[in-house]
C-alpha cells in the first residue's frame, strides 16, 4: 500500500454531480419539469484521502498488525475512507485516553476500546434502536446489576460447594470466560487507561463513556460486514446449546435447510432495506427479527417484533422494557406473508400459542408443587442439593425454553424430545418426590440425585 502518494483530500461529489448535470440536460428539454434542489433536502459529500496523522496509523500498523489492516482495508468503510483514526482517536479528557506505542509522546490519544458512542457519530438510528433492544442495557442487567446473580455466578460454577475463596480472582474465572462473553459486563480500566476486565465481552457491554452495547459481534470487526451479521452463524456464537438452541432449531428448520443447501449462492450484500426474497428464498434470523422486508425497516432492536417472553419460566405478552406484544405479533406477522399465505401465517402462530398454554400450564402447576412444600417446611434451603428444585430449575430453564423456541421457529425435535417430552419426565419426577414428601411429612432422605434435566 503507498497510501503516502494518495493525494491528501479532493472533494468529488460525484452521485450528486451527475445527478445535477442529468437535471440540467433534461431541464433544458422540458422546461416544465420542476427538479428540486438536492443540496437542500440532501447534503451529499465524499471526501477521499485521509489527514498525515491516519497515514501514519495505517501505514505503521500494516507493519505491526497487518491481518488487522488487511480485514480493514476490505470493508466498505475503509471504502468510505473511514480509517483507524476516526475511530480509536479520543480526546486527552476521555476516561479512556491511553497512547498506542507508536504514538507515545505526540499530543494524540488513542484507545483499543472503541463504544458505540464512537460508532453513534456516523450511525446515530442503528445506535439508538439498538439501545431501546433487549441486547443492550437488559442482557448486562443479570451479569452486573443484580447483586443476587453476582453470586449465583460463583455459587452455579461450584465455588462455594468446592471452597473457591469467594472474591478471590480465580473465582472470577466462570463469569469471564462464559456468562459476560454473551451478555457482557462492565469494562474496567487499568492505570493506564486500558482494559483490565470485561473487555472484549458481550453484546450488552458497558463501557467507561456511558454507552452500551457491543456493535463488532454481529458484524466482526474490522471488516464489519451487513453480509455476515446477516447469516445465522453471526446469532449462533450466543443462541446455541441446552437452554437457547437458537442456532441448532434454526438448521434443522424448512428455512435452515433452504439455507444449508443453497444459501451460498444467495445475495448477502445488498443495501439494507433493499435485501428482499428473491436475494434468498428462505429467512434467517436476521431476516425475520432485524431486516428490512417487504412492508418493514431494517431495525437494530430485536425485541420489537416479539409477542412472547420465552425466556423465563412463565411466558406473558411483551410490556414495557421488554417491548409491545401486541405490535410485535403483527410486524412478525409482516415478516412472513412476503412468502407465506396469510392463513397458513396464522395457522403457525396459533400452533405457538397453544405451546405457550400448554406449557405454561405444567409451569405453574409445577411452581404451585414448590410452593406448598415450602409452606410445610418441605424444601431444602440449597437448591442444588435439592431434587425437586434441582428438576423445576431444568424444567423451565432448559426442557422449557426448548419447546417454546422450537414451536416459534420450526425445531420439531426441540419442541418434543429435547422440550415436552423431557419436560414430562421431569414433571413426573417431581410429582413422584412431591408425594412422597407430603405423604410421611418429610425430605426424603437420600437424595440420589442426578437429574435428566440437561440431557
Ligand atoms: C469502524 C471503527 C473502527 C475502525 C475504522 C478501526 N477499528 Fe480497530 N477496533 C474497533 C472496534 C469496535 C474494536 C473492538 C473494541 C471494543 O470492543 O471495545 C477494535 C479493536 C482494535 C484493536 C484491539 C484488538 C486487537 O485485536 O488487538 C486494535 C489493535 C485495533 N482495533 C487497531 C485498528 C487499526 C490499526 C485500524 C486501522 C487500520 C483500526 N483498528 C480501524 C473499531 C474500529
Ligand atoms: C510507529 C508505529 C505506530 C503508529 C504510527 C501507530 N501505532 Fe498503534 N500500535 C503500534 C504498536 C507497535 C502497537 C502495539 C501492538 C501490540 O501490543 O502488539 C500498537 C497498538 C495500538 C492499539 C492497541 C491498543 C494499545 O494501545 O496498545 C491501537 C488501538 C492502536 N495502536 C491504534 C493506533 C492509531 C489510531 C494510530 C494513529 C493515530 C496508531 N495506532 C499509530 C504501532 C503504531
Ligand atoms: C466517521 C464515520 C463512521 C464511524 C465512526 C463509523 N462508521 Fe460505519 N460506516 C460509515 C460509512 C461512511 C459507511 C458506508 C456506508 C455505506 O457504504 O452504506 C459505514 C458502513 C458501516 C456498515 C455497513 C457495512 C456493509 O457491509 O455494508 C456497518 C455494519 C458499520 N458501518 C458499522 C460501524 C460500527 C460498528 C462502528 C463503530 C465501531 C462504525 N460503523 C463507525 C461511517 C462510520
Ligand atoms: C453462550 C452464551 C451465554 C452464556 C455463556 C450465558 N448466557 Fe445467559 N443468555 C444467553 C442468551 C442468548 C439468552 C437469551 C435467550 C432468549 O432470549 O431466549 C440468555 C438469557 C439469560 C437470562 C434471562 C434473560 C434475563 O435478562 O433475565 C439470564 C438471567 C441469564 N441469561 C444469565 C446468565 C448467567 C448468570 C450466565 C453465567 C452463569 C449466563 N447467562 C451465561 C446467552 C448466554
Ligand atoms: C445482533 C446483531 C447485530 C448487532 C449487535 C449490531 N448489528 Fe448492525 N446490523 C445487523 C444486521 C443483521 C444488519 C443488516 C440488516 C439488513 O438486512 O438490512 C446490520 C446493519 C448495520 C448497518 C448498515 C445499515 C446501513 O444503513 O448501512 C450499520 C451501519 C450497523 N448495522 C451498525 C451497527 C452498530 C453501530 C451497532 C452497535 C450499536 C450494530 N450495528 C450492532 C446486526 C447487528
Ligand atoms: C454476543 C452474544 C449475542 C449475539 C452474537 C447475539 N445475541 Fe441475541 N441475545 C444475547 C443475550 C445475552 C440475550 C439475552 C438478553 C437478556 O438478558 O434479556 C439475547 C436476546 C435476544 C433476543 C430476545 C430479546 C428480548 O427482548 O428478550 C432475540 C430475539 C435475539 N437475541 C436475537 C438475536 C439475533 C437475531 C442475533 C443475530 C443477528 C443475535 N441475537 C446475536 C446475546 C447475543
Ligand atoms: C421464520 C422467522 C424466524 C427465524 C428465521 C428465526 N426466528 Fe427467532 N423467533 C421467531 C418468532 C416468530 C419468535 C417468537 C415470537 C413471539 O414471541 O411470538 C422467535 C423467537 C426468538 C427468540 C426468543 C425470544 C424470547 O422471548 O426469549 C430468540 C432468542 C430468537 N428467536 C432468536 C433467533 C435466532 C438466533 C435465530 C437464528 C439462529 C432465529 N431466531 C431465527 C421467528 C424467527
Ligand atoms: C423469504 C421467504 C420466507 C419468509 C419471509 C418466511 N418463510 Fe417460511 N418458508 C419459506 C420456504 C422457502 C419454506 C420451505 C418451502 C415451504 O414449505 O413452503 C418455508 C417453510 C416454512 C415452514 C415449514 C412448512 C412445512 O411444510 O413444513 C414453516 C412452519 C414456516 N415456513 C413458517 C414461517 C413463518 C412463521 C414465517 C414468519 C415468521 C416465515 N415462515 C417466513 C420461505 C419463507
Amino acid at each position: 500500500m503507498c497510501l503516502s502518494k494518495r493525494p491528501l483530500l479532493f472533494v468529488v461529489c460525484l452521485s450528486f454531480l451527475t445527478t445535477l448535470l442529468l437535471n440540467s440536460a433534461l431541464a433544458s428539454k422540458d422546461k416544465e419539469v420542476y427538479y428540486p434542489d438536492l443540496s437542500k433536502v440532501k447534503k451529499i459529500l465524499i471526501k477521499r484521502g485521509y489527514s498525515k496523522v491516519a497515514i501514519k496509523c495505517i501505514e505503521c500498523h500494516a507493519k505491526k498488525t497487518p491481518g488487522i489492516v488487511e480485514d480493514w482495508k476490505s470493508s466498505r468503510m475503509a471504502h468510505a475512507g473511514v480509517s483507524c483514526y476516526d475511530c480509536h482517536v479520543v480526546p486527552k479528557s476521555s476516561p479512556m485516553a491511553s497512547q498506542c506505542e507508536g504514538m507515545r509522546g505526540t499530543n494524540i490519544y488513542t484507545s483499543p476500546v472503541v463504544t458505540p458512542k464512537t460508532c453513534g457519530r456516523c450511525h446515530p438510528t442503528e445506535v439508538k434502536q439498538f439501545e431501546q433492544s433487549g441486547h443492550a442495557k437488559l442482557a448486562s442487567a443479570p451479569i452486573v446489576e443484580k447483586e443476587k446473580f453476582i453470586k449465583l455466578c460463583y455459587y452455579l460454577e461450584g465455588g462455594q460447594f468446592a471452597g473457591v475463596p469467594e472474591g478471590s480472582k480465580m473465582s472470577l474465572a466462570p463469569r469471564q470466560t462464559g456468562c459476560q462473553m454473551c451478555h457482557g459486563c462492565v469494562v474496567k480500566l487499568g492505570p493506564d487507561k486500558r482494559p483490565v476486565d470485561g473487555w472484549p465481552g458481550g453484546i450488552g457491554t458497558r463501557y467507561p463513556d456511558g454507552s452500551v452495547g457491543n456493535c463488532d459481534v454481529c458484524h466482526n470487526r474490522h471488516a464489519f460486514r451487513i453480509s455476515e451479521a446477516r447469516k445465522p452463524e453471526a446469532c449462533g456464537k450466543c443462541h446455541l446449546g441446552p437452554d437457547h438452541p437458537d442456532i441448532e432449531i434454526y438448521y434443522e428448520s424448512s428455512h435452515g435447510q433452504r439455507f444449508l443447501t443453497e444459501g451460498e449462492h444467495w445475495k448477502w450484500d445488498s443495501a439494507p432495506d433493499t435485501w428482499e426474497p428473491g436475494d434468498y428464498s428462505a429467512p434467517t434470523c436476521a431476516t425475520c427479527h432485524m431486516s428490512g422486508i417487504g412492508k418493514l425497516s431494517p431495525t437494530h432492536n430485536i425485541s420489537e417484533r416479539l409477542k412472547w417472553d420465552l425466556v423465563h419460566p412463565k411466558s406473558v405478552i411483551r410490556s414495557g422494557l421488554r417491548g409491545d406484544g401486541v405490535k410485535g405479533r403483527q410486524l412478525m406477522k409482516e415478516v412472513c406473508i412476503n412468502c407465506h399465505s396469510k392463513f397458513f401465517v396464522d395457522t403457525q402462530f396459533a400452533k405457538l400459542d397453544k405451546t405457550v398454554e400448554l406449557y405454561n400450564f405444567y409451569e405453574t402447576n409445577a411452581k404451585k408443587m414448590l410452593t406448598t412444600l415450602k409452606a410445610k417446611g418441605l424444601l431444602k434451603k440449597d437448591t442444588w442439593s435439592d431434587p425437586i428444585q434441582e428438576l423445576y430449575y431444568y424444567l423451565w430453564h432448559h426442557c422449557g425454553r426448548r419447546i417454546r423456541h422450537g414451536a416459534a421457529m420450526d425445531g420439531p425435535d426441540y419442541a418434543h424430545w429435547h422440550g415436552f417430552f423431557q419436560l414430562f419426565q421431569m414433571y413426573k419426577d417431581m410429582q413422584a418426590i412431591y408425594n412422597y414428601r407430603m405423604k410421611h411429612n418429610k425430605i426424603e432422605e437420600l437424595s440420589p440425585v442426578m437429574s435428566t434435566g440437561p440431557l
